[in-house]
């Protein structure tokens, strides 16, 4: 784990020492309270760097002032915030990744909460700054023996201390409680999908979903003999070839207050926990297949998801269930041909074992809806490849049943920047999953892989509002972004906490 980094607040003021970080529009001033905080020597120099440097004040663009004149501080850092349009609707989260690249190792910095017209400097933004700084800084290397030194830049693992200067003090330390909550949900689920296969398995992953109860979440585990009790022969049969113990793990936090007794009926999340997938009999290609440590990257973000619920108190309720197998191809391992019974009476014909995930959602999704009765079901799942194809690794697939649902995930993911993109269901993509032999087959085919998956899992919701995510290209192997340097992106979490907390708490 990367050395921690302190983040505090404090009232307007210039610290003397470290890096500054102030803020400027494209117009280039420095907004009056800080040109007064400065003095007119500070704020001479902050000019003569600008146009010495050419600094146009770009949205996200960076200008580093080291040992400015007429400034206590070691170095000045001001970051663009670009027009007035995009000032009112900055990525304060992001721009704390911004911020976080040009700290440096080793160093304190502070960070001046005033800046153009605009943009809303407020608790909620310097709150937001503090979790995009954390989120950049998170590394995983607690499997280097060999630590990085002081001195290899922004992947130093020395620790950094920030004070933001936030006019509104108390409203800042409220809004970042409910951030952190977030941020540690989020590093949870990257800690989880970083993790390798060989410490990861079902029995330590949800090991790992049970130390949640120390933030009051219940938790249940299902071994192999009570799920076989129970019937999900389709879950239990991408398990059979491995030595490893499947597992299902169901979470519920209870935020909601009873009325008049009864319990509010709850929001459900599901994901897919393959810790490794070799494909089984019909395996997989040599080439690449280390990235399916990963495949269990929704079950990782509904575990991060509950986490962020119960650490931050959400007054909803809410049901987080994960489907925990490895798909290995040993002498008990399923074979294409085979026919299961799932949980729901359907029966499925294997067509090819490397299409295991959906089996796994089916059975989970169908014991969720007949158990708990949610008013709504988000499964996310690593489902396809094809999703990649499609969207690259942009947006995650969006499936659903249900227009609202679709819509309110769509504005979530605009508002976090975990953006989704809904692609289309109907009767012609049903039938391709039709099997000569049984109720239907595990694979349509090659065209349109990942719409004939989400068709598989949209036979195990029921009337049950329902949203499949496909993030099999959002979740992992990810591209670097302002607030992410990690494999694990931890895709999701933001996103689904977003929607909760945007359209299903309760209201005091
Ligand atoms: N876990 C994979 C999908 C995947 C691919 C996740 C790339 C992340 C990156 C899934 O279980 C799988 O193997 N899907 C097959 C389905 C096919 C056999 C119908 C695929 O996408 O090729
Ligand atoms: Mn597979
Ligand atoms: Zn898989």
């Amino acid at each position: 784990m990367a050395a921690a980094l302190k983040i505090g607040f404090a009232s307007p003021a210039l610290d003397k020492t470290g890096t500054l970080v102030l803020f400027m529009g494209s117009d280039l001033d420095l907004s009056a309270a800080t040109r007064k905080l400065m003095g007119t020597a500070g704020a001479g120099t902050v000019k003569r760097a600008v146009t010495a440097e050419k600094f146009k004040g770009k949205e996200r663009s960076t200008l580093v002032i080291p040992a400015p004149q007429g400034v206590d501080a070691d170095r000045l850092v001001i970051i663009g915030l670009g027009n007035e349009e995009e000032q009112a609707k900055a990525d304060n989260v992001r721009l704390g990744g911004v911020i976080a690249s040009v700290l440096g190792a080793g160093s304190s910095a502070s960070i001046l909460m005033e800046g153009p017209s605009k943009w809303r400097a407020d608790a909620e933004a310097a709150a937001d700054i503090a979790l995009g700084l954390r989120l950049r800084h998170y590394r995983f290397d607690k499997y280097k023996a060999k630590k990085r030194e002081a001195g290899d830049g922004d992947k130093a693992d020395t620790p950094v201390s920030v004070t933001i200067h936030v006019e509104d003090l108390n409203g800042a330390k409220r809004a970042v409680r409910s951030r952190d909550a977030v941020g540690s949900g989020v590093v949870l689920a990257r800690d989880l999908v970083n993790e390798p296969p060989n410490v990861l398995d079902p029995v330590e992953f949800a090991k790992r979903a049970k130390e949640l109860e120390k933030l009051g979440v219940e938790t249940t585990i299902l071994d192999e003999k009570q799920l076989a009790k129970i019937g999900m022969r389709a879950l239990l049969g991408v398990g059979q070839g491995s030595e490893k113990e499947s597992r299902v793990v169901i979470m519920r936090w209870n935020g909601a207050k009873a009325k008049k007794g009864a319990k509010a009926q709850p929001v459900a999340f599901i994901g897919k926990g393959v810790v490794f997938d070799t494909g089984g009999i019909s395996i997989k290609p040599a080439q690449g297949m280390e990235d399916m440590k990963g495949d269990m990257a929704g079950a990782a973000c509904v575990v991060g998801l509950m986490y962020a619920l119960a650490a931050r108190k959400a007054k909803v309720n809410a049901i987080g269930a994960i489907g925990l197998v490895e798909n290995m191809p040993d002498g008990n391992a399923q074979r294409p041909g085979d026919i299961v019974t799932s949980l729901s009476g359907q029966t499925i014909e294997i067509i090819n074992t490397d299409a295991e995930g959906r089996l796994v959602l089916g059975d989970v999704l169908w014991y969720v809806k007949e158990n708990y009765k949610p008013s709504f079901m988000i499964d996310l799942a690593t489902l396809t490849g094809a999703i990649l194809i499609a969207l690259g690794q942009e947006h995650a697939g969006l499936f659903s049943n249900d227009d609202t649902l679709a819509e309110r995930l769509n504005a979530a993911g605009q508002a976090t920047g975990e953006t989704v993109w809904r692609l289309p269901l109907g009767p012609v993509y049903d039938k391709m999953i039709d099997s000569k032999f049984a109720d239907m087959k595990n694979t349509g085919g090659r065209f349109g892989g990942s719409i004939t998956a989400a068709q598989f899992l949209k036979r195990f919701v029921g009337d049950t509002p329902w949203v499949h995510l496909d993030i099999a290209g959002t979740a992992m192997s990810s591209p670097e972004t302002d607030i992410n340097k990690s494999w694990a992106s931890g895709w999701g979490v933001r996103l689904l906490d977003r929607l909760v907390a945007d359209y299903y708490e309760e209201r005091d």
